[in-house]
């Protein structure tokens, strides 16, 4: 548990008298759909700020998260409950997510689902529930884009698996962190993913962006790749060990599915976002191989805590697997802009 100081409670106070102006406390929320969340922001810079500021209270340990708790009934999908209280954002609540791969195949539905309840600190009573989708598709890749920057500030390619939601959220926030990147490569196993990725960055990415014909041209050519495809416990080796070298960064977004283990195993240093978190994946039996060897936490990287990289040939894996302080922070940034811009249906209790 985390003793907030006197500083953070008189925040929670000056807070909670401003919510008391914009709703009737303790009898009704505000709803916002996934349109009002866009609708009210924040923008990619705004959300690199936010994430980075969440991801630093991690590295410091302010906060209080438990390792995500989740449901399984199918051995392909899970749910998570997600809860966080982030005293630095002056934020607290819980985001309830579904991930189901076989959703767009089977259902024409998206892979990712869910919702976000937002609770006032002081009170405890629910003030906002919001679909969990785009600030799902905003933080995740903020948190690879800024450990890009901490891993490899001077890379000159980025690599991307996967081109759906995240992939292309990917591409836009890295090319903000990543500033020398001259080419990028994506890779999908549907040929149209990666058209849709180029055509909906093209007014926001200068750097070209190259369609590769397979996996192991991304992984000779890239300084760093992310990958974000699907989530199983058996990974799929699709990236093979002799495909990477050192001085590479690469950095998962779905565990260590696309990867081959040995990759993580081996490398000169892995990081997590969270410990407990890739601790109780392995528990579940995500790591059939072992669960690497943690150097530190990526939070605790960008609080200048711990060191990143230490040479240019090391190879370096980063698996930020989404940790809820920075849902928790997202939520509260976004509630915040509805609420001022009168955005949003308030709902009774
Ligand atoms: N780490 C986090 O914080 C976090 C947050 C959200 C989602 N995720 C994970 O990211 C992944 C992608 O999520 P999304 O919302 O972008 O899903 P999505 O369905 O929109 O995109 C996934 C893409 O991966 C592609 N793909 C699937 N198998 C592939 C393969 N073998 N080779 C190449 N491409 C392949 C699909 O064709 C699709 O375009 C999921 O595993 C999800 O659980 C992680």
């Amino acid at each position: 548990m985390y003793a907030a100081t006197k500083q953070q409670l008189d925040s929670f106070e000056r807070y909670h008298e401003y919510l008391k102006t914009r709703l009737d406390l303790g009898r009704e929320l505000l709803w916002l759909t996934k349109d009002e969340c866009i609708e009210a922001g924040p923008d990619i810079e705004e959300t690199l700020e936010i994430v980075k500021s969440a991801m630093i209270s991690h590295g410091k340990k302010e906060y209080e998260m438990p390792a995500k708790i989740g449901i399984h009934p199918y051995g392909d999908v899970f749910f998570h409950a997600m809860p966080a209280y982030v005293p630095t954002s002056t934020a607290c609540g819980a985001k309830w997510i579904e991930c189901f791969p076989r959703n767009p195949k089977q259902y024409n539905l998206p892979q990712t689902t869910g919702l976000q309840i937002m609770n006032d600190v002081v009170t405890g009573v629910p003030i906002a529930v919001m679909d969990c989708t785009w600030l799902t598709a905003m933080r995740t890749p903020a948190v690879t884009a800024l450990a890009a920057e901490a891993l490899h500030p001077h890379a000159k390619t980025f690599g991307m698996f996967g081109c759906g939601v995240q992939g292309i959220n990917h591409v836009r926030y890295i090319v903000k962190t990543l500033k020398e990147l001259e080419q990028i490569y994506i890779y999908d196993k549907f040929p149209e993913c990666m058209d849709r990725l180029i055509e909906t960055v093209k007014d926001e990415v200068e750097i070209p962006i190259i369609k590769a014909d397979s996996i192991e041209e991304v992984a000779k050519r890239c300084d760093v790749m992310s990958s974000a495809t699907f989530i199983v416990r058996e990974p799929m080796s699709l990236v093979k060990k002799e495909w990477v070298r050192k001085g590479q960064t690469i950095l998962p977004c779905d565990l260590n599915t696309f990867w081959a283990p040995e990759i993580a195993l081996e490398a000169d240093q892995y990081f997590v976002d969270s410990i407990d978190e890739h601790e109780l994946f392995a528990d579940m039996g995500y790591f059939p191989d072992g669960l690497p060897k943690i150097a530190a936490e990526t939070g605790e990287l960008l609080a200048g805590l711990k060191q990143g990289r230490s040479g240019a040939d090391e190879l370096i894996v980063c698996s930020n697997i989404g940790i809820s302080v920075n849902d928790i922070a997202m939520g509260k940034a976004i509630m915040d802009k509805a609420l001022e811009k009168g955005i949003g249906t308030k709902l009774k209790l």
